[in-house]
C-alpha cells in the first residue's frame, strides 16, 4: 500500500495529462502503455530484488551487496535526483493547498455563478504569477512533509492513506461518469484514445519513457528502500503488477476526465498545467447546475484527497534523500530533514517564481521548473533504471534473483528466463537507443 501511495501522486493526475495532451493524446498513450510493461515492470521488479536481498535502504544497498565497488556512485545518483524532484514537485503540491482552500471559501461556487466564462483560467494564471502566494503555499505543503518524515513515516500516515486512497478512486469513478456526459466527451475520448501513429516521434518516446518511470516512482530507489521492509513471503512479481497496475488505471481514469473536460470547456489539450487547475474547477462547477451545494462538496472533497495523494509521494521523495543523510553521515533524523527541507525548499521557491513572477529565471530556452522537471524526469531517472537493471541483471548473481523472484524456493516463478532477458538485455538496450534517439545520434 505504501508502494502505491508513493506511485499515485501527482505523476498521474497532473503530469500523465500534461504530458499525453503535449504528445498527441492517444499516440503517446500507447506508448507509454508499451513503457510500462516492457520498461518499468522489470526495473521496479530489480529494484525489488536489490532492495529485499540488501535488507538496507538505496544509499547503502549497494554496498551492502557488492562491498567496496564503484556501484555506490549509483546509489548515490538516486539520492540526487529526489532531491532534485522535490525541489519543483513541491510547486504543484502547494497549488493543490491553493485550490482545497478556494474550494473550501466558496470562491469556485462564485466564479460560476459571476457567470465570466474565463475566470478560472484568470484565476489559474493570477495565481501562478503572483509573487508570494505559490511560495507560501510551497512552504506549506513543505511544512507538512518535514513534519512527517521527521516522525519516521508514521502509522498514521499508513493508516489514513489506506482510507483515503479508496476516496479518491471513488471520486476518480465519480468524475469521469460525470465528465462522459459532457458536451465535449466524445473529442475528449477520441483525442485519448484513437490510435495516430503519425505523431509518434523520438521525443513522443523519451517523454513516455519518463513519465513510466515517474508515475511507478521507480529509477531513484525509493522502492529499493521499501522493498528493504517487505517480507520474506511477498510476492514480488505479483506486488510489482499490482503496483503497475493501480498507478496505470488511476493516470487513464484522469485522461478519462480530464481531456473530455478539457474539449467541453474549449481549452486547448496542449495546455500543460492548465488542464488538471483550469478545466478541473470548471467540471466540478458545471455538471452539478443549480445545485451548488454538491459541486461544492465533491470540489472540496477532490483537493482534499489529491493533497493526500500528493503528500504519499512528497513524503516517500523526502524520506529517501533524509534516510540516506542518517544512514552515511550519522545525523539525526531531525538534522537532516531539517537540511533537506530548507535546501529543497529554497530552490523551490525559485523554481515557483521562475514560472510567475520572476521569468528571467531559465536555463537554456526553458524556466527553471521545466528544466528541473526535463532533466530529472526524462534523463536522470531512466539513467537510474539504466543502471538498477544493469546491476540486477549483471552484477548482482542470478541465486539471487532466482530466490528472490521464488521466496527461496517456497513458490514457482514462470516466467523467470523472460524477466532475465528483459533485465539483462531488453531494458538497458531500450533505454540506452530512446537516449540515443533523442540525441539525435540515431534516426528513426
Ligand atoms: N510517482 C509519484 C507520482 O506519480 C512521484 C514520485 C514519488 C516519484 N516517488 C518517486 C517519482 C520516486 C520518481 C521516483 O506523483
Amino acid at each position: 500500500m505504501a508502494s502505491a501511495g508513493s506511485a499515485v501522486g501527482l505523476g498521474n493526475l497532473w503530469r500523465f495529462p500534461t504530458e499525453t495532451g503535449q504528445h498527441g493524446g492517444s499516440a503517446f498513450l500507447i506508448v507509454y502503455l508499451i513503457c510500462v510493461v516492457c520498461l518499468g515492470l522489470p526495473v521496479m521488479i530489480s529494484e525489488f530484488v536489490i532492495g529485499r536481498s540488501a535488507h538496507v535502504s538505496v544509499g547503502r544497498a549497494y554496498s551492502v551487496l557488492v562491498p567496496g565497488s564503484r556501484w555506490k556512485w549509483v546509489g548515490r545518483l538516486e539520492v540526487l535526483t529526489p532531491f532534485l524532484i522535490l525541489c519543483y514537485y513541491n510547486v504543484v503540491a502547494g497549488w493543490t493547498l491553493r485550490y482545497a482552500w478556494e474550494s473550501a471559501t466558496g470562491g469556485f461556487v462564485k466564479m460560476a455563478s459571476s457567470g465570466a466564462g474565463n475566470a478560472y483560467e484568470s484565476f489559474f494564471a493570477s495565481f501562478v504569477s503572483s509573487a508570494w502566494q505559490p511560495v507560501v503555499c510551497l512552504f506549506l505543503f513543505m511544512a507538512a512533509t518535514h513534519f512527517v518524515v521527521v516522525q519516521g513515516v508514521s502509522k498514521g500516515i499508513e493508516r489514513w492513506s489506506k482510507v483515503l486512497m479508496p476516496g479518491l478512486f471513488l471520486i476518480l469513478v465519480f468524475l469521469v461518469v460525470s465528465a462522459l456526459t459532457m458536451s465535449g466527451a466524445a473529442e475528449g475520448l477520441a483525442f485519448l484514445f484513437k490510435p495516430d501513429f503519425s505523431k509518434v516521434d523520438a521525443s513522443v518516446v523519451l517523454s513516455a519513457m519518463g513519465q513510466a518511470f515517474f508515475s511507478l516512482s521507480l529509477g531513484m530507489g525509493i522502492l529499493t528502500t521499501y522493498a528493504s521492509y517487505f517480507n520474506d513471503d511477498a510476492d514480488l512479481g505479483k506486488s510489482a503488477l499490482s503496483i503497475s497496475a493501480i498507478d496505470t488505471f488511476v493516470a487513464i481514469l484522469a485522461g478519462m476526465f480530464i481531456f473530455p473536460a478539457v474539449f467541453t470547456a474549449g481549452v486547448a489539450p496542449s495546455e500543460g498545467s492548465s488542464l488538471l487547475f483550469i478545466a478541473l474547477p470548471n467540471v466540478f462547477q458545471s455538471v452539478f447546475g443549480d445545485l451548488w451545494i454538491l459541486s461544492y462538496i465533491v470540489s472540496l472533497a477532490f483537493y482534499l484527497l489529491l493533497i493526500v495523494a500528493t503528500l504519499t509521494s512528497t513524503i516517500s521523495i523526502h524520506e529517501a534523500v533524509t534516510s540516506y543523510l542518517v544512514e552515511s553521515f550519522e545525523w539525526s533524523r531531525r538534522k537532516a530533514a531539517t537540511v533537506v527541507s530548507c535546501l529543497c525548499g529554497s530552490i523551490g521557491v525559485l523554481c515557483a517564481l521562475s514560472i510567475g513572477a520572476v521569468p528571467e529565471l531559465t536555463i537554456g530556452e526553458m524556466s527553471l521548473f521545466d528544466a528541473f522537471d526535463y532533466v530529472t524526469a526524462k534523463w536522470l531517472l531512466p539513467m537510474g533504471g539504466l543502471f538498477i537493471t544493469l546491476f540486477a541483471g549483471w552484477r548482482l548473481s542470478k541465486q539471487i534473483l532466482l530466490s528472490e523472484m521464488t521466496n527461496r524456493g517456497t513458490k514457482s516463478f514462470a516466467l523467470f528466463k523472460l524477466l532475465v532477458f528483459a533485465i539483462k538485455w531488453f531494458c538497458p538496450v531500450g533505454i540506452v537507443l530512446v537516449f540515443l534517439n533523442e540525441l539525435d545520434l540515431l534516426s528513426f
